[in-house]
């Protein structure tokens, strides 16, 4: 039998797969395409599902891959074995719904036997227990006598994931001879041992499992077989392990070369030989899938292997970064099948070299922490680890807890993992109360106080939005840290910076640090003592470490905005002292990107005109497009010069001159604008005043101008839209509007008391006589006080001379209202008095004068009552 290599079997797959109507498709990515279900493709069908399912239509009903595959489920015992691995490639052919036992079976054996070469006699094939179907066609069909035919269960040779598509397989073993056998007397098919070695697996998928254990036959039967490549070189190329297989084979020398080791001479070192083959062979491949070494999900599982095969490295002896080096390697090996490595390259190396640079920067720590921690426990004669120091490695040092798990148990100790869980979840809990509260002008901010006086930040941001430099240092929440990784908050030092620190009311700029793997999102930027720029913020992703270079990019939209507001600040406390007199002076200043704030000595509210005066004459200095001019000169060559300075207020030696043409002369170290035009506008929103004597003005620049003005019209817009009318009309429309509304408000009171009249019918009819005193006391419906009044009037009006006492029921309440002429009034009647005995009466009190009084009452439905009695009450008054 020919040894063909790796590259070559490959070929010879897709090839015969070709030839029997397949087509022959790239490998996916392993990183699964809307599947949330799988982390990395771990199988040639796992990219596939949609097909199989039904969700999508296949380009063709035969398709052939080899597929990338990565299964790290048995990653504890990578290096420990030659059997196990992380990374594999599968040979695949597929049907959906074309071709079913007949064929897969047929070629699985045609291509073993005949392609590849395989000796029939050691191929022996092995059915599901009642695929009766799948044993006659190896007997019948394909012609193998049935006792070298094997039925196995459900464990064995039954395919499934969960619910869904699944059915019984066929695997193919092959026997490597008595060499590779256990030696037990029932070693046969299927025994654990080396000896008979599965090299295809073909699944009939016919059933649809519904998640309970429920089996309904397809109505389009797929076929998903399944080689490993590397595994079917083992075979072809009858050597030990895939360890062993041509170009795995060359890559372990090369990680041997490296290492100064010979393989095979020692297990300890064959462990550490083992693991790196296998972990750069699945890290050189995520990485060039677009996996980046981070702390979740598919980068935790490449920052783990990377980190492995790095500390093994260290194991083994090896000094300095070695991981690129290999990858070569593994991309020389592979290119013929992946063309994407020798691409990708170049940046391939990078994160790998980072990665392996960011963890030797703390590894020796680490490990001496470790062991300090080692010694601890059997001091205290204990067994595991505390979650705390577990995640102590993780958190500082950048220990995947397994890897710390993997040196413990190697000396007989354990890990608290939920300990190590809480710890984490604390750190969450905690960085995000941090968020809540920025506290970096609080009490933690003592952390800064560690820092080295030497250290120092120069500004390059005058004249730069992005700079590269080195990271000095870097501060966690609570210490200074040798790296943040993705989800840490901190804040980063640099040796030169673009980002301005708040200062002289200039806020803070924002922005990104760059690191050759991650993203350091920058929130504030601040100054603190001995002029250093403290870039406050959170790792989005990856990772930093001190020392390294890195890329810092301001916001650039956010910076320039700030830079018109501040600009425009100038201009308007020279306007301001030209408006209003010398005796403007600033009292304070705030400006951000949104709008400025500038506080001033003034004794009185601005009227209009000089707010209009002000505002005009910013806007003119901006048209008038003055170039803006920084100087550093001597202060009192500064002073001499006009420029405003801030009385009281300390400055150095040298300082900074900011001019804007003839118009403006500042004192200054913010950032401005080149020419005052690209302020493009001005106008205040507000003037109030703050203290005694101190008046704050808000105002806006730029395309926040432009936004105002656009929310006014938009306000006109709808008011018009509301009134039924055009914007310019708006005015005209509401003084109509308001003369109306006084037209149809009289005419609705007096048609208040003309219904009010209309429902006591003919009122008349309801005067009585009380010691020759006219009284009408009636009730009646639907009136306020004000309508009663009106009514109470005009009755009284009708009647000549009398007393009026009415009731009105309005909701839970009952309004009185009673009238005397003056005739009634000299014979004795007093409606002050008449009211408070016919309110009484219905839960009211009141009173009033001798002419006219009212009355509120609580129990409207004594109204009749109460109406009733006036007479009685009435008639003891004229006694
Ligand atoms: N999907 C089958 C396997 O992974 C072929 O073994």
């Amino acid at each position: 039998m020919k040894k063909y290599g790796v590259n070559e079997l490959r070929q010879m797959f897709l090839d015969f797969m070709g030839s029997k109507g397949h087509l022959v498709m790239k490998s996916f990515s392993l990183v699964p395409q809307g599947d949330k279900s799988l982390l990395l493709i771990n199988a040639g069908m796992a990219p596939l599902k949609p097909y199989f399912t039904g969700a999508e239509i296949p380009p063709r009903t035969r398709v052939a891959t080899c597929q990338k595959c990565i299964r790290t489920g048995d990653i504890e015992n990578v290096g420990k074995t030659a059997r196990h691995g992380t990374f594999f490639e599968m040979l695949g052919n597929f049907s959906f719904g074309d071709y079913f036992k007949h064929e897969a079976i047929a070629w699985s054996w045609e291509f073993l036997t005949k392609v590849v070469g395989l000796d029939p006699e050691r191929l022996y094939p092995s059915v599901y227990l009642e695929d009766d179907e799948a044993f006659e066609i190896w007997n019948k069909e394909v012609g193998i006598p049935a006792e070298r035919i094997f039925r196995f269960g459900k464990e064995d040779n039954f395919w499934e994931h969960g619910a869904g598509p699944c059915g019984p397989c066929s695997e193919i073993y092959y026997d490597r001879g008595e060499k590779y056998g256990c030696g037990k007397p029932d070693c046969t098919v299927g025994c654990e041992c080396d000896r008979y070695m599965e090299v295809w697996n073909n699944v009939f998928t016919q059933f649809e499992n519904d998640g309970n254990g429920n089996y309904e036959t397809l109505q389009n039967k797929n076929i998903d077989t399944g080689t490993g490549l590397e595994r079917l070189a083992v075979v072809v190329q009858d050597v030990d392990s895939i360890f062993d297989v041509d170009t795995i084979c060359s890559l372990r020398n090369l990680v041997c070369q490296v290492a100064d080791k010979e393989y095979g001479k020692n297990y300890q070192a064959d462990v550490s030989i083992r693991l790196i083959t296998d972990h750069i062979r699945s890290a050189t491949f995520m990485i060039s899938d677009g996996i980046m070494p981070t702390n979740e999900g598919r980068g935790y599982v490449l920052r783990r292997l990377i980190r492995r095969a790095a500390r093994h490295g260290h194991l083994l002896g090896i000094e300095g970064t070695f991981l690129a080096k290999l990858s070569a390697e593994v991309i020389q090996g592979s290119k013929d099948g992946y063309p994407e490595l020798e691409e990708k390259k170049e940046f391939i190396f990078k994160v790998l070299t980072n990665e392996e640079n960011q963890f030797n920067k703390t590894i020796d720590q680490g490990l001496r922490i470790l062991s300090d921690m080692e010694e601890e426990m059997k001091a205290k004669d204990e067994k595991t680890l505390s979650g705390e120091n577990a995640f102590k490695l993780y958190d500082t040092y950048g220990f995947p807890l397994d890897l710390t798990k993997e040196i413990l148990e190697e000396k007989g100790y354990g890990i608290d993992e939920e300990g190590f869980q809480a710890a984490m979840e604390e750190q969450r809990v905690k960085a995000r109360t941090a968020r809540e509260v920025t506290n970096y002008m609080g009490a933690d901010a003592t952390v800064y106080d560690e820092i080295d006086p030497s250290v120092t930040t120069e500004f390059t941001g005058y004249d730069h939005l992005s700079y590269e430099s080195e990271v000095t240092v870097l501060a966690g929440e609570s210490e200074l840290v040798a790296s943040l990784v993705e989800g840490q908050r901190g804040t980063v030092f640099v040796k030169e910076t673009p980002f301005y620190a708040t200062m002289g009311g200039q806020e803070g700029d924002t922005g990104v640090i760059e690191t050759a793997n991650g993203k350091f999102v920058v929130e504030d930027t601040i100054q603190l003592r001995g002029g250093k720029f403290g870039h406050v913020g959170y790792m989005e992703s990856g990772m930093i470490s001190q020392g390294e270079t890195v890329s810092l990019k301001v916001a650039e939209n956010k910076r320039r905005d700030t830079e018109k507001n501040h600009s425009a600040t100038h201009l308007l406390q020279k306007a301001l002292k030209t408006v209003l007199g010398s005796h403007v002076e600033q009292k304070g200043s705030l400006v951000t990107p949104d709008r400025l704030r500038f506080d001033f000595a003034h004794f009185q509210a601005m009227t209009e005109e000089e707010l209009e005066k002000t505002e005009a004459l910013v806007n003119q200095e901006i048209q008038a497009a003055l170039p803006v001019e920084t100087a550093v000169m001597d202060i009192e060559e500064a002073k001499k010069s006009g420029a405003m300075a801030l009385f009281g207020e300390k400055y150095d030696q040298k300082v900074r001159v900011v001019s804007m043409g003839d118009f403006s002369k500042e004192l200054c170290g913010g950032t401005h604008v080149k020419n005052t035009s690209s302020i493009m506008l001005f106008k205040i929103v507000s003037e109030a005043g703050v203290a005694a004597g101190v008046r704050r003005i808000e105002a806006l620049t730029g395309n926040a101008v432009v936004d105002y003005y656009k929310k006014q019209e938009n306000m006109l817009k709808e008011a018009a839209k509301a009134l039924k009318t055009q914007p310019a009309e708006v005015t005209e429309k509401i003084t109509h509007m308001q003369a109306d509304i006084k037209v149809l408000h009289s005419e609705n009171e007096s048609l208040k008391s003309k219904l009010a009249q209309g429902s006591l019918g003919d009122v008349m009819d309801q005067v009585a006589e009380v010691k020759g005193v006219k009284l009408l006391a009636a009730k009646v419906e639907g009136v306020d006080m004000n309508g009663l009044r009106d009514l109470g009037d005009q009755l009284k009006e009708k009647l000549g001379e009398g007393v009026v006492v009415l009731a009105a029921v309005n909701g839970a309440k009952v309004n009185f209202l009673a009238m005397a002429t003056d005739a009634a009034q000299k014979a004795g009647a007093h409606a002050g008095n008449l009211i408070k005995g016919v309110a009484a009466i219905a839960g009211g009190g009141g009173g009033g004068r001798p002419n006219m009084a009212q009355a509120g009452g609580k129990n409207p439905e004594k109204a009749q009552e109460a109406i009733d009695a006036a007479a009685g009450i009435l008639e003891q008054q004229l006694a």
